[in-house]
């Protein structure tokens, strides 16, 4: 790995076969749950931002971070880095440079992460974030009425 051919970059339509592998490797995302083209392509539309960790010298995708703006506040989430290359401070860096894209826009940001994901709370906390403890998180993932297990 060679730090100095690695750029964060915003997503494009090429990338996506790696970006769902990554998700799927990491465990964070998955077609058929939502996390599709159209999806995506719906979300940067109305202000989002997908941006991706490539190696340009080998073209991998190594990380990624989407951002989802409800016109107040972004959500983070999708939060990866490629299981390799985990623990290289790759996802500090990716972290780092959402922050620095968060500052200039002037965006609030919010995220969710899995109370026993501890070093996505180490790192979250070292990039500035606090956690709420007086909240849980409520959500009809099939609005149309069908059975869908919890927690998935
Ligand atoms: C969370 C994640 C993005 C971190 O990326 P990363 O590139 O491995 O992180 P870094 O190398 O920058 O390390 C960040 C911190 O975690 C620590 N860390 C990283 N991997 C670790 C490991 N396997 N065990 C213990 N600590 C670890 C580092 O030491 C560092 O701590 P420090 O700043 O105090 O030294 C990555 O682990 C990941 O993709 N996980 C799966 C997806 C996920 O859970 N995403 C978050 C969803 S909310």
């Amino acid at each position: 790995m060679n730090a100095n051919t690695i750029i964060t970059r915003d997503y494009v339509s090429e990338d996506y076969p790696q970006l769902i592998k990554l998700w799927k490797e990491t465990g964070i995302g998955n077609p058929e749950r939502g996390d599709n083209e159209k999806v995506i392509r719906n979300c940067l539309k109305i202000g989002g931002k997908l941006l991706v960790m490539v190696d340009t010298e080998t073209g991998i995708l190594m990380g990624s971070s989407w951002m989802t703006f409800d016109g107040r506040r972004m959500l983070l989430h999708h939060f990866a880095i490629k299981p390799e290359y985990q623990g290289k401070r790759l996802g500090t860096r990716l972290g780092r440079e959402c922050i620095e894209f968060l500052k200039k826009a002037g965006y609030q940001v919010k995220l969710e992460v899995h109370k026993e994901n501890l070093i996505a709370k180490r790192l979250y906390k070292k990039l500035g974030f606090f956690a709420f403890t007086n909240y849980d998180i409520f959500m009809i993932r099939d609005i149309q009425g069908n059975a869908w297990p919890e927690n998935t």
